[in-house]
């Protein structure tokens, strides 16, 4: 066993190095009797030949399941409060025809943020009404959009949204159904980019009182919007973050709303009806993340908001949640083929030097940015065959021409390691093809879905004739 002086302090040495930890793999994924990584029954080496690498590979059946899994645990939890709850999957984080189909499917409802992802959901035929539509700066083309797709909600981010909203819906003698979000000042515990419930960043309507007028933003907007034609005003909305796992910020947030609510009766009478608390919920992107399942935090919310309208005399509002990564994002691992594969020694914190060896694979920052853009840890697996040899500190990068282009910045993966074998990333199926470029001129990957033992192109990959088909000389 050899420990590297390079390990960050939360990775282990595996005991077995082909092991595949369930928290972070979609729940059919298996390491076969030949040392395979296989989906649903179909081997790394069958997809990696039918389809090329890298690829994206999804479960169908986990990513179903963990579609279900929420709308069945938040449901469960809110029966009784106020007769269940409703869960639209957040379409950034990965969305597609099919994937919008498979949402549906299962009883969940979309949540888009761009005209681009309201033209997918149209395509998967899903109904307006079971759509939300998202967007600190949504063009007049959207909104007009949204109008005409007779969006069930439409989450306004500003006052000036709401005016032209307010105004656009009137000129059409309709009323928008609008959804208020709010920046409750609660601060997750997350990467700085990816928390959005403070004060100090771009969304929503801040809730603390201006101090010239005393009046809040978010107040304004609930007086404006429910004294115009244009507007109905059905609740209001929070989302504090992403990739976050303690409660403590999703209560917290919850009791604000609430207490902003009854701050809404008090001064015009009226209980809205409906309240949503957004997306956020972490998933393990390595050991050292323990997720809690949907039913544990549905049970946490349903408790928190059912206790708060108690207290407060409030009747319990329709409840919503906009989980993306927890539902896409164990669901896919990326498949890469591996290429050179070079040994560096480096100078380590205690005053000497430790070797650390870089395994290339053929994509990189333009298939998975997240590590650069948010210092994001990965894990990776030798997914061709199995190995007995020792696992060594290694580092997956990309071929991207940059030397930040890191795929997994630490994991202990077989010595033997060796060019052309396949490596699989878990836990890739958010914020990964959603987030893909072509930066260097490749090729965005394909996305296959993996079911019963058999393989489809849900996305098909760029061709070098896609790159250039925008060049207009
Ligand atoms: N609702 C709203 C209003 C959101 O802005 C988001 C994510 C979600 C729901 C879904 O959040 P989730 O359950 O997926 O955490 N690119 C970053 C994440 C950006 C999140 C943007 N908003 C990343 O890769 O970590």
């Amino acid at each position: 066993m050899t420990l590297s002086p390079l390990a960050p302090e939360w990775l282990s040495h595996p005991a077995d190095a082909n092991a595949l930890r369930p928290l972070m793999w979609a729940r059919d994924v298996t390491r076969n009797d030949a040392g395979e990584i296989e989906v649903a029954g179909v081997s790394a080496g069958a997809l990696a030949k039918q389809f090329g690498t890298p690829l994206f590979v999804v479960s169908e059946a986990d990513f179903r399941a963990r579609a279900r899994d929420f709308k069945d645990s938040f449901d469960a939890a809110f029966a009784d409060l106020c007769g269940g709850a409703d869960v639209y999957y957040a379409g950034k984080a990965f969305l597609c025809t099919e994937v919008a189909r498979w949402v549906a499917s299962e009883g969940l409802r979309l949540d888009t943020c761009s005209g681009g992802e309201l033209a997918v959901a149209r395509r998967a035929g899903i109904p307006g009404a079971n759509l939300g539509l998202h967007g600190n700066n949504k063009s007049d083309a959207e909104l007009t959009r949204a109008l005409d797709m007779g969006l069930g909600r439409i989450v306004v981010d500003s006052l000036p949204e709401l005016e032209r909203l307010g105004a656009l819906a009137a000129s059409r003698g309709e009323r928008a159904n609008v959804m208020l979000r709010l920046t409750p000042g609660v601060h997750a515990h997350t990467h700085d980019f990816i928390a959005t419930a403070h004060e100090d960043q771009k969304f929503g309507l801040s809730m603390a009182p201006d101090p010239e007028t005393g009046v809040s933003p978010a107040a304004a907007a609930v007086a404006a919007a429910l004294g115009h034609g244009g507007i109905t005003l059905l609740g209001l909305h929070c989302h504090i973050g992403s990739q976050i796992f303690e409660p403590e910020g999703f209560e917290l947030a919850a009791k604000r709303l609430l207490g902003f609510l009854s701050g809404v009766k008090a001064e015009h009478g009226i209980e809205l009806p409906e309240l949503d608390l957004g997306g956020g919920y972490g998933i393990a992107y390595t050991e050292a993340d323990t997720p809690r399942p949907p039913a544990e935090i549905a049970k946490a919310m349903a408790a928190v908001v059912g206790a708060t309208c108690k207290e407060l005399g409030l009747a319990v509002p329709r409840i919503s949640i906009e989980p993306g990564r927890a539902i896409a994002g164990p669901s896919t691992f990326t498949l890469y083929r591996t290429g050179t594969i070079k040994t560096v020694r480096v100078d380590t914190a205690g005053g000497g030097t430790a070797e650390r060896r870089y395994v290339s694979v053929d994509g990189g920052m333009s298939d998975n940015a997240r590590p650069v853009l948010y210092d994001a840890d990965y894990s990776a697996v030798l997914a061709s065959r199995a190995s007995e040899d020792d696992a060594v500190m290694s580092r997956v990068v990309g071929k991207h021409c940059e030397s930040g282009d890191i795929v997994v910045r630490d994991v202990y993966l077989p010595a033997d390691t060796a060019d052309g074998d396949l490596l699989a990333v878990p836990g890739t199926g958010a914020y990964c093809w959603a987030l893909s470029s072509n930066y260097n001129y490749i090729a965005r990957p394909p996305v296959v879905a993996v079911a019963n033992g058999a393989a489809r192109l849900i996305i098909r990959g760029e061709t070098e004739e896609d790159l250039l088909s925008r060049d207009v000389s």
